[in-house]
C-alpha cells in the first residue's frame, strides 16, 4: 500500500526500478529535495510517462546481456524529459545507444575517488577536486555511445559519469543516492533542478495525516492487532494506529521468543504503558523456539523462526477473538525489509525477513494487513516518531532484527579446521554478504590484529571465498590452536551470546560509544577450542538507513575493556572485530 496516494501531487520525476536495492532510496532522496517522485517498473512505456520532467533509471543486480534482465523502452531516451541513469541504469543507456558494456570479472564495491574530467551541469559543485563516491557493480561501460562525453572516472572505472552533448541525458556508475557519496545530494539537485527544471511541490514533513488517513481507510471498521517487538518500527507503527483508531481498537501482543536480549520483556512492558496502550499483553513462547536448535543455515533459521512466529500467532489468535473478521494484522515493516527480501520485482533475494514469510503472505493476500511504514526508511521512521512525541532515548535505540539473537548466533554442524593463509586465516563459517546487489554466502578471513577497513574491502573484492574480514582483539589461545567447533542454536550458546551482548551494551552505553554508531550487533562464532568453544565478534557500524554501512572503530581503551569483559565470560575463547563495510558484507552476519 502506497501512503497517501489520493493526496499526492502529480510526480515530476519517475524512478524506473531495474531491481536496485537503492531504487526507493533514489525516489526518497528526490522527495527530500522537495520534489515529488514515484517509482515504476523499468519496462514502463514512454507513453505512460508523459508530463514527467525527469526519468531516473535505477541500479539493479542484472547484466544487460543476461536473458530476461530488466530493460527500458528506448523511446524514453528521445521522448523529451531529462534522463539520469544510475549504475545498471548507465549500462542500460550505453547498451541501448550503441556503447560497449563489458562483463566485469572483478567487481568494484565500496568507496572510490571520482576524478572529474569535463565540466557539466550534473557535476556542478563537484568539479572542484576529487570526491568520494560509493560503487557497487561488476559490469562496466567501456565505450560511451556516440554523442556522449565522459565526465568523470575512478581508478578502476574509466566511465564513471557520462552525458550526451546535446540531449539532456546523463548517467553515473556510482550511487549518488547513498550518503557515502559525498556530493550525492548536489548531483541529484543538479539533475532535478538544473537538468529537469523541476519546481518544489512536496513537503516531507507533511506525511502523518496521510499515513493516518490510510490506516483508517485500510482498517475500515475493523480493529488492528500487533505483534510488537519493542523495536522502533513496530512501536512507531503501533502509535500511528493508536492515534488513527483510538486505544480501544488497537491490541498489542509481545511474544517472548527466548531469542531476545537481556531485560527486554520488562522494558517493552514499560514502554507500551507509557505510549498509552490499554490493550497489551506478553506471551511467553520461549519453549516453542527451542525446536530451532538443529538449524545451521541462515535462511532455514529465518524461515523456521518466521513459521514459528506464525504458529504462535495462530495460537494466540485462536485463544482470543482476533480471528474473526473484525481484526486485521498491523506490522512495522519498513521499506528495506521488503526490498532486501526480493519483495520488489527485479531485486535479487538477499535475506528473507520474517515478516514476509508464507503465513504473513496469506494475510496479505486476504487483505488483512496494515503496514503504515512500508514505504519509509529507518531515519524517516525515527523522524515520524519524533513528530509523534515518542521519547528520544527510545527512538535512538539501535535497530534489532525480528529473528533476534538467533541470526547472530552462528552455527556449525561439525568441527572444521581453519586454514593458515600466511598472515591470516580462512574460517569456513559462512556469513551473508551483498555484492553488486546480489546475495553472497561465504567464509570469513581472520587476521590476528585489526587491519585498515579499505584493505578489508579490497581483500573481499578480490576473493570468491570470503565476503567478510575480521581482526582479533584478544584471545585465550593463539589462532593456530583455534578451530571451528560444533555449535548449534542451543540455550547455553544463546545465553553466552546474551551475556556478551549485555556486557557490550553496558560498556558502550557508559562510554557514550553507543551514540556514535547506528547499530552494534554482537555475534557468537563457533571458533575456539574444546573447553572454550566460541568467539565473540563486534560489529559496530554507521549507517543512515541500513542499506549501506561503514565500519566504526572503537577507541582503543574501550576495545581493551570490552575484550577483557568478554574473555571473562564462560566458554569465550576470542574476541574479534568485523572490518567489513556494507557492501560487501551485510550488517547482520546471517
Ligand atoms: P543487513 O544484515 O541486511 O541488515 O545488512 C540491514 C538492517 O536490517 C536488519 N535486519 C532485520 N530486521 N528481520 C528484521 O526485522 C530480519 O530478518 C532482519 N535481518 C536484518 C538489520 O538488523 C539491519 O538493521
Amino acid at each position: 500500500m502506497e501512503t497517501g496516494a489520493r493526496l499526492r501531487p502529480q510526480p515530476q520525476i519517475t524512478v524506473l526500478d531495474a531491481g536496485g536495492q537503492y531504487c526507493h532510496l533514489i525516489a526518497r532522496k528526490v522527495r527530500d529535495l522537495g520534489v515529488y517522485a514515484e517509482v515504476r517498473p523499468s519496462e514502463t512505456p514512454a507513453a505512460e510517462l508523459r508530463g514527467r520532467r525527469g526519468i531516473i533509471i535505477s541500479g539493479g543486480p542484472a547484466s544487460v546481456y543476461e536473458a530476461g534482465s530488466p530493460t527500458i523502452d528506448p523511446a524514453i531516451l528521445t521522448a523529451g524529459p531529462a534522463v539520469l541513469g544510475i549504475c545498471y541504469g548507465l549500462q542500460l543507456i550505453a547498451h541501448a545507444l550503441g556503447g560497449a558494456v563489458r562483463k566485469g570479472d572483478k567487481g568494484e564495491y565500496g568507496l572510490a575517488r571520482l576524478k572529474p574530467l569535463r565540466a557539466h551541469r550534473l557535476l556542478e559543485g563537484v568539479n572542484g577536486g576529487e570526491s568520494q563516491v560509493w560503487m557497487s557493480h561488476r559490469d562496466r561501460v567501456e565505450a560511451a555511445p556516440a554523442g556522449f562525453d565522459v565526465l568523470a572516472s575512478t581508478e578502476t572505472c574509466a566511465i564513471a559519469a557520462m552525458a550526451h552533448r546535446e540531449r539532456p541525458i546523463a548517467a553515473v556508475q556510482f550511487h549518488p543516492e547513498v550518503v557515502h557519496t559525498r556530493h550525492g545530494r548536489e548531483i541529484l539537485t543538479n539533475f532535478v533542478f538544473g537538468m529537469c527544471g523541476c519546481q518544489e511541490d512536496w513537503d516531507p514533513k507533511n506525511r502523518i495525516p496521510f499515513i493516518e488517513a490510510d490506516i483508517r481507510e485500510r482498517a475500515g471498521d475493523r480493529n488492528v492487532f500487533f505483534f510488537v517487538s519493542g523495536g522502533v518500527d513496530s512501536t512507531v507503527a503501533y502509535k500511528l494506529c493508536l492515534r488513527a483508531l483510538g486505544p480501544e481498537r488497537v491490541y498489542g501482543i509481545y511474544v517472548d521468543t527466548g531469542l531476545m536480549r537481556e531485560g527486554e520483556t520488562a522494558y517493552v512492558r514499560g514502554l507500551f504503558s507509557k505510549l498509552g496502550a490499554t490493550a497489551f499483553r506478553v506471551e511467553d513462547a520461549s519453549a516453542s523456539f527451542l525446536a530451532l536448535a538443529g538449524l545451521t543455515e541462515p535462511e532455514d533459521k529465518r524461515k523456521a523462526i518466521g513459521e514459528e512466529f506464525v504458529a504462535v500467532q495462530d495460537r494466540v489468535l485462536r485463544s482470543g477473538h482476533f480471528l474473526d473478521a473484525n481484526w486485521i494484522l498491523g506490522q512495522g515493516t519498513i521499506y528495506p525489509d521488503t526490498i532486501e527480501s526480493g519483495g520488489t520485482r527485479n531485486a535479487d533475494l538477499i535475506k528473507t525477513h520474517h515478516n514476509r514469510v508464507a503465513g504473513i503472505q496469506q494475510l496479505i493476500a486476504a487483505g488483512r494487513l496494515v503496514e503504515p511504514l512500508s514505504s519509509f526508511y529507518k531515519d524517516e521512521v525515527r523522524e515520524i516518531g519524533r513528530e509523534l512525541g515518542i521519547a528520544e532515548e527510545f527512538l535512538n535505540r539501535h535497530p534489532f532484527p525480528g529473528p533476534g539473537l538467533a541470526i547472530r548466533c552462528l552455527c556449525s554442524a561439525s568441527e572444521q579446521k581453519i586454514a593458515d593463509q600466511g598472515g591470516c586465516w580462512l574460517v569456513p563459517v559462512r556469513t551473508v554478504g551483498v555484492q553488486g546487489d546480489s546475495r553472497t554466502y561465504r567464509g570469513v578471513l581472520a587476521f590476528e590484529q585489526l587491519i585498515p577497513e579499505d584493505k578489508a574491502t579490497e581483500l573481499v573484492n578480490q576473493s570468491v571465498e570470503v565476503n567478510r574480514v575480521i581482526g582479533r582483539l584478544g584471545a585465550h589461545v593463539p589462532m593456530s590452536l583455534m578451530r571451528v567447533t560444533k555449535g548449534l542454536l542451543t540455550p547455553d550458546r544463546l545465553e553466552r551470546l546474551r551475556k556478551a551482548d549485555a556486557a557490550v551494551r553496558a560498556l558502550t552505553r557508559e562510554s557514550g560509544f553507543d551514540r556514535e554508531v547506528w547499530q552494534l550487533p554482537v555475534v557468537l562464532l563457533p571458533l575456539g577450542t574444546g573447553d572454550l568453544p566460541d568467539s565473540v565478534v563486534l560489529r559496530p557500524i554507521h549507517s543512515v538507513d541500513g542499506m549501506t554501512a561503514q565500519v566504526v572503530i572503537m577507541p582503543q581503551e574501550l576495545r581493551r575493556e570490552v575484550t577483557k569483559r568478554l574473555l571473562a565470560i564462560e566458554g569465550v575463547c576470542g574476541v574479534f572485530y568485523d572490518l567489513t563495510h556494507k557492501p560487501p558484507g551485510t550488517i547482520e552476519w546471517e
